[in-house]
């Protein structure tokens, strides 16, 4: 690796405490200069986009998220004042809430409850873990996000006997999200057993007049924030969503919003070599072919970035997995994310990165300040913050010298500024990329597919119940149940279901057979 090539291809944002290097992604000298009218028709597409064109042609939506960060850009004097009104809501919600101006019915709240799921959970986790001071924060977030019985009451136990004092945010811009609403339902039953008003406790972060917001009304909820038809999910991070769960938990949401403002502004550059969103994009063209043969892995070297990798996930794999191009064409277009972060993850695949199948390239996340304060010295004039660094230099060396391929990102600390400029850099990298392979990024069918047939198997669920409790002890094998209900397609899912609903003292028992075939449930 040469320091000629390092030098070229690092770009630092003093501004920022920013710096992204693209030297060890091994690109020829003329790919840049090719691309050059591609990344210039992305920003073209992109200045629209944030001038309020309609960017997600499916579903007829503007995109601005952008806006959120410095809303006169929003196109719009309603907008501007929605997204102003909404961030003072925030604001002084949260001041009423830590000096207990507004209260639980056992005191100040000191917990917070958020119920949401993808793009209204991802990203309040990936910032509660990566600002949270569990020294310092003033509410301590906890979350469901998912219906899992035994995840929710194993949140639910972390709340024992504190209920009365735990604030509950329900955020689903829908506002009629299954899982979600599962979780509220849960969450309302067990305040209800504890005899406490659920509406006293909960807020609601939903689109005006969805089926949550018009719940929240009638039940005289403590209060309603929105989530505007133009924020998608899962760059919802600096709307509502994301903000009130960090201000509530005592973060500065003013210096992140700041810090994604920055970044936006140097993403904005239409000189594509100062412009890091349009280099990592470029980046991610040129080592998957524009295609997703490789899968991006994700190794911040600091515990604070652990859910970063979850969140990009989200952001990346929804926002780039789509079947059909802008012109309809068949693409089956993505980028596959994972990751963790190191030096763990040394202990775990990057064996295989190293040595193994070759489909892959990293994206390495440097943070120089160690942590707050000095350092103990483990070995003479060595500090634990030295071997972290070791451990990611020699990580990536390992990997180039067998062509493993790598950015990385250099951040001075985490802090709340440098979170909205992570947030920030990836939004804006994505609707690059989709542009540069032309897809939307801005919609989900695939999401919208995997609801369906889950509705689809709940109803196949409640015929075979019905089916069975009408002739209470007759035994049924799945073949025969599928037969008596005319859905012969379906007797696997009529054996999962049944199987499950007889762990679960649903009023269906199984007498176990010698096979598949031949093992009966019935009702009683
Ligand atoms: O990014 C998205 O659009 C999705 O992941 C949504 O965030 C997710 O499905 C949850 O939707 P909602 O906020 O409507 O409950």
């Amino acid at each position: 690796m040469s320091w000629q090539r390092f030098k070229q291809h690092h770009l630092l944002l003093e501004d920022l405490e920013f710096a992204l290097d693209i030297s060890r992604i091994d690109f020829p000298e003329d790919f840049l200069p090719e691309m050059e009218p591609q990344i210039q028709a992305a920003f073209s597409a992109m200045a629209k986009l944030e001038a309020g064109a309609i960017a997600n042609p499916d579903e007829n939506r503007q995109v601005g998220h952008y806006w959120l960060r410095k809303a006169s850009l929003a196109p719009t004097d309603e907008m501007r004042a929605d997204i102003e009104a909404c961030l003072q809501a925030i604001h002084r919600l949260a001041e009423q809430i830590h000096t207990g101006k507004i209260q639980g019915a056992t005191g100040a709240f000191s917990h917070c409850l958020v119920i949401g799921i993808g793009g209204s959970a991802l990203g309040p986790q990936f910032v509660a873990d990566a600002l949270g001071n569990p020294r310092t924060d003033k509410l301590k977030l906890h979350f469901f996000d998912n219906t899992d019985p035994d995840g929710m009451d194993r949140s639910l136990a972390s709340l024992d006997g504190l209920l009365g004092e735990t604030l509950v945010l329900v955020i689903s811009k829908s506002g009629g999200t299954a899982e979600t609403r599962n979780g509220m339902l849960e969450a309302q039953a067990a305040y209800d057993t504890a005899g406490l008003n659920f509406s006293k406790h909960a807020i609601a972060i939903t689109g005006a007049d969805s089926k949550l917001d018009k719940l929240a009304k009638a039940e005289n909820w403590i209060t309603r924030l929105p989530m505007w038809d133009w924020v998608g999910g899962r760059t919802s991070e600096l709307a509502a969503v994301g903000l009130l769960p960090a201000a509530l938990q005592g973060l500065d949401i003013d210096r992140m919003l700041a810090g994604a403002a920055a970044m936006d502004v140097a993403t904005r550059s239409t000189e594509t070599e100062r412009n890091p969103a349009a280099l990592l994009a470029l980046m991610w063209y040129f080592a998957t072919g524009g295609i997703g043969t490789k899968d991006m892995v994700i190794l911040p070297y600091k515990d604070r970035l652990m859910l970063f990798s979850k969140y990009l996930q989200q952001l990346i794999m929804e926002s780039l997995g789509k079947a059909k191009d802008l012109d309809g064409k068949p693409v089956q277009q993505g980028i596959a994310v994972y990751g963790n972060k190191g030096s763990t993850d040394q202990h775990a695949y990057v064996q295989q990165l190293r040595d193994g199948v070759h489909n892959f390239f990293v994206i390495f996340i440097e943070v120089l300040k160690d942590r707050n304060g000095e350092s103990l010295e483990i070995e003479e004039a060595i500090t634990t913050g030295d071997y972290l660094q070791g451990f990611y230099l020699g990580t990536r060396d390992a990997l180039y010298e067998q062509g493993r391929q790598s950015i990385t990102l250099t951040l001075k600390e985490v802090n709340p500024e440098a979170v909205g400029q992570l947030i920030a850099l990836f939004e804006r990298a994505v609707g690059l990329y989709a542009s540069l392979v032309n897809i939307n990024a801005y919609h989900q069918p695939g999401v919208e597919a995997g609801k369906k047939a889950a509705t689809a198997v709940l109803e196949l669920e409640s015929a075979a119940l019905k089916a069975m409790q009408a002739e209470p002890g007759r035994a049924f094998s799945a073949p025969q149940l599928a037969e008596a209900l005319c859905r012969e397609a379906d007797t696997e899912t009529l054996y999962k279901l049944l199987n499950r609903l007889a762990c679960n003292a649903r009023g269906i028992h199984a007498n176990a057979g010698p096979d598949l075939e031949t093992t009966t449930f019935h009702a009683g």
